[in-house]
């Protein structure tokens, strides 16, 4: 929203407390390499990437928001990006399928989690489908990416399953491989984003659709600070991402800088360690 001057509106901002899902990193490291950020020969550290998860998980607690756990499995190092594992919307879990191998088997471990605690809507997805990594819920449609991991096909997918409109983007710089690294849903109707992420078309949908949106310069959305959480509130977002901190609070956004730099040398950030849990399961009885 506009004021006549033509400057954004600094509006009064309510948070909504969320419901989150994470996996702990106790097997992180990156041993394999299938986007431009992970480099099997540099030496990462599991304690710091802990102890940098462990603050993001401690930060969401005291902001207010409900964080479950799912168990991290061995061998599975990119499980601690939970933000993968489905799509959930009005207590649907639309599962993921991994385009690679390495990742295939954490689809099971949510599909699982899921159903033990008594979601009774869980399918998992026909077409490559990364989750939240590339499905993002705002203003009543689902952002949708491809590009380099979930395949155009699973956009019908996605929208007959759960019934929400898609609108499809493509992106088209490998750095930012998953819609959540280039763009995030701040309220029902706004966004941020890097538009250097997108197809021309794509950037023109977007543009037309969300007029207001807050665009991030590049250097923010390689300290991955579009990889960010908003409860209506605050923002929490990478500490790095100086400037775009300084554009989210002149919206009357709080930023909530963190620090997860061991995460990034797997091309993950603060969105991909959470999955959001929209709307409670039925209880199981
Ligand atoms: N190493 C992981 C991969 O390439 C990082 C996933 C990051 N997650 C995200 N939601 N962007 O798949």
């Amino acid at each position: 929203m506009r004021t006549a001057s033509g400057r954004h509106e600094k509006r009064a901002r309510i948070m909504r407390p969320r419901r989150y899902l994470m996996c702990r990193p106790t097997h992180f490291t990156v041993s394999y390499s299938i986007n431009p950020w992970m480099d099997p020969g540099a030496p990462t550290n599991t304690a710091t990437g802990l102890a940098q998860w462990k603050r993001l998980h401690d930060v969401l607690v005291a902001l207010g928001h409900t964080v479950e756990l799912i168990p991290p499995r061995p061998g599975l190092p990119d499980m601690v990006f939970a933000a993968n594992g489905a799509v959930v919307v009005d207590g649907r879990a639309l599962v993921a399928r991994f385009r690679h191998p390495q990742r295939t088997a954490e689809s099971a471990a949510y599909t699982q989690w899921f159903r033990e605690r008594g979601w009774t809507e869980v399918v998992q997805a026909r077409r490559f489908n990364e989750g939240e990594g590339d499905f993002l819920p705002a203003g009543g449609v689902l952002l949708a990416g491809s590009g380099f991991r979930s395949e155009p096909a699973a956009w019908a997918e996605a929208e007959e399953f759960l019934a929400r409109p898609v609108l499809g983007l493509t992106l088209v710089d490998p750095r930012f491989y998953h819609l959540d690294t280039a763009l995030a849903a701040l309220d029902d109707d706004e966004i941020m984003y890097y538009p250097g992420a997108f197809s021309a078309e794509s950037r023109e949908l977007l543009a037309d659709r969300f007029p207001d949106a807050i665009l991030a310069t590049e250097q923010d959305a390689l300290a991955f600070g579009l990889n960010a959480l908003s409860d209506g509130r605050h923002v929490v977002l990478a500490r790095t991402a100086e400037r775009l901190a300084g554009q989210l609070r002149e919206r009357g956004f709080e930023p909530v800088g963190v620090e997860l730099a061991e995460l990034l040398k797997a091309g993950g950030g603060v969105k991909c360690c959470t999955l959001e849990l929209r709307t409670a399961p039925r209880p199981a009885e």
